[in-house]
């Protein structure tokens, strides 16, 4: 039966190996591990490398990057230096790396494929950027890197120092809040709310960008997806505070 990488099957199959068993059939599973991994490995990598060829560009890097590393860690898992767990190679390629965030610096040691996003939300404890679709297609990680808009989950971290980054949390100046999340409140921009904060730092930094002429504040904010469809809420939000600032 094929498996399908990344399945409950296949993961399983990947971890199922215990050492304490007899070598035959410790053996057995370090084969079935590598058949799972050259099959279904072989199938991934293709996939990626079409997909930087097609233009997928940093995703698909840093989906390659992702991969790559986890295969590794799961064949030493497998291949006996077993002391040598993922999350030892992975500390073993983290490199220091200084964030700054919302005006204070962060000194973190990360691996190279962590995104700006994961460094954001489980290194820094911000959580306020949310992760959607982990594939820059929904614009729920939205933050600001030196004013531009950025899909952080797309952002490699390391690439991202001695940037300034902002991120919702750093908006609002104590008490008082920026006038777009301020007109959000007022126009309804928001149902369920998990978009909001990528909506408003889109949103914060088209203000600076500004809109080509001719185009709208749908077709700038395009990047943007609101499952709940709050979008009439969301764009006089922007016009209005577009229109405050004209
Ligand atoms: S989570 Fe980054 S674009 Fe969707
Ligand atoms: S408010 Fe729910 S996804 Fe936008």
């Amino acid at each position: 039966m094929k498996r399908e990488a990344g399945s409950a099957e296949a993961d399983s199959t990947a971890e199922a190996v215990d050492f304490q068993q007899s070598p035959e059939v410790v053996n057995d599973k370090i084969e079935e591990t590598d058949n799972f991994l050259s099959d279904d490995g072989e199938a991934r990598r293709l996939f990626l490398k079409q997909s930087l060829i097609a233009g997928g560009g940093l995703a698909a890097a840093n989906l390659l990057l992702n991969y790559e590393s986890t295969t590794q860690a799961q064949t030493m898992l497998a291949g006996v230096p077993v002391s040598q767990t993922a999350t030892q190679m992975a500390s073993m390629n983290a490199l220091p790396v200084t964030l700054k965030v919302n005006g204070k610096a962060y000194r973190l040691m990360l691996e190279p494929q962590v995104t700006v996003l994961d460094a954001l939300r489980e290194r820094i404890g911000l959580t306020g950027s949310k992760k959607g679709c982990d594939r820059g297609q929904c614009g729920a990680c939205t933050v600001l890197a030196d004013g531009q808009r950025i899909n952080s989950c797309l952002a490699l971290a390391a690439a991202y120092e001695g940037k300034e980054i902002t991120t919702i949390e750093g908006l609002a100046k104590g008490e008082e809040l920026h006038p777009m999340q301020a007109a959000f409140i007022k126009h309804d921009g928001f149902q369920c709310g998990y978009c909001t904060s990528g909506q408003i730092m889109s949103a914060v930094g088209l203000l600076k960008e500004g809109c080509p002429p001719g185009m709208t504040v749908r077709e700038c904010m395009s990047g943007n997806i609101c499952r709940c469809g709050a979008y009439p809420g969301i764009v006089a939000a922007v016009e209005e505070v577009r229109g405050a600032k004209a």
